[in-house]
């Protein structure tokens, strides 16, 4: 998507052909600023420090550190050591193990002297299929919001509202809950987004925000305890999230606060959609309550960065001096709140069945 005109994606290859690029998300909405990441060392810092988020982009980043691993030492105990190193960086997007077992396949089975340029490639593709992934769940979903459109007046927006920043920020281009809403707008569909600022990160009021801005798509930051205000007096058609973690049974894993938007969704007859890619789906865990929970740091909660009127970004503290915080990063919305998962290859139900449905392959034989 566009950033003042030009097209980006979130990651790509550097012109030397073998280190990457980024950008630094903890630096947006007041900085654009590129990142070098020059090692597999380099990727795991920039997915723990959150340089890079959202579970599709983690997988992609994570990809790529395993190319730049096997590029120092094309051995299987290497590949195993960077494997290990990467994927415990962040516990709860299942993308990033996903990421990191494609690339295992992609090499193990390969001589030495082969296995560097099959990463590179393997890294490579991985992006180019979340790109082409999130462009199809944007055509599915929008066919949802054509059909809420259908039932507006002439000039009546379509009021999304979203949660955290599913955005093409958080994968390589399009978003999974963002690619409905711009392919509306590029559509022609008049549609507002009401964006969840999302505590204590606030990925929606500096992230989604900001790139919704960049595409034109009108939006309104709001607090986040203002959604269930918004659905009691009609202000809301339809949520649409991303995921971090889709258990087998549907249940779903997403930035923390997305449960309380959903049961308020299900109080005031309001549509929650879940949009999400293939690889977000963790058919080995059961159900929600197996999904690890990530706990981040006090900090978060505590402190506040925001930039000065001179330009100059700080940090402040916000809270009682003293107090602890606790800071749970996601929360599991069970199946039930669900209206439907918005996939690459269709709208389900979010349920087991609802989930073979669309990948039938992933049935068990008995
Ligand atoms: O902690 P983050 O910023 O990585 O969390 C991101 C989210 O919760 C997103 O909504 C989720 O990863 C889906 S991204 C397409």
């Amino acid at each position: 998507m566009k950033i003042n005109g030009k097209a980006y994606r979130t990651i790509w290859l550097a012109p030397d052909g073998w280190s990457v690029e980024i950008i630094d998300q903890t630096r947006l909405p007041h900085e654009l600023a590129m990142v070098p990441l020059k090692s597999a060392g380099d990727a795991a810092r920039a997915i723990l420090t959150m340089q890079v988020r959202g579970a599709p982009l983690i997988g992609a980043t994570a990809a790529y550190g395993m190319a730049m691993a096997i590029r120092e030492d094309a051995s299987d105990e290497a590949i195993d050591r960077a494997i290990t190193h990467l994927a415990k960086q962040r516990p709860t997007a299942i993308n990033l193990h996903w990421a990191l077992e494609e690339m295992r396949r992609a090499v193990q089975n390969l001589p030495r002297g082969e296995r560097v340029a099959a990463a590179y490639r393997r890294a490579a593709e991985i992006c180019d299929e979340d790109v082409e992934t999130c462009r199809r769940i944007g055509e599915h979903g929008l066919q949802i919001i054509e059909e809420i459109a259908a039932k507006k007046k002439p000039g009546e927006r379509v009021e999304v509202l979203t949660h955290c920043n599913a955005g093409w920020l958080a994968c390589v281009d399009w978003g999974t809950a963002t690619s409905p809403i711009y392919q509306a707008h590029d559509a022609g569909i008049p549609v507002h987004v009401w964006v969840d600022e999302t505590r204590p990160r606030n990925q929606g009021a500096s992230l989604t925000a900001y790139e919704l801005g960049g595409h034109g798509v009108p939006h309104t930051i709001i607090v986040d305890n203002a959604g269930g205000h918004l659905m009691q007096h009609g202000d809301v058609d339809m949520v649409i999230v991303g995921t971090d973690r889709v258990a087998a049974n549907g249940d779903v894993a997403n930035k923390i606060g997305t449960y309380l938007k959903a049961l308020a969704a299900k109080d005031n007859d309001v549509p929650f959609y879940v949009a999400l890619p293939h690889s977000t789906i963790d058919w080995a865990v059961n159900a929600g309550a197996d999904i690890p929970i990530e706990e981040r740091s006090s900090d978060e909660i505590l402190k506040m960065p925001g930039r000065l009127p001179d330009g100059s970004v700080v940090t402040v503290e916000i809270a009682a001096p003293g107090s602890p915080a606790g800071n749970p990063a996601f929360d599991v919305t069970p199946a039930r709140l669900v209206t439907g998962f918005i996939t690459e290859r269709g709208v389900c139900p979010a349920s087991h069945e609802g989930l073979l449905s669309l990948y039938p392959e992933r049935r068990r034989s008995k």
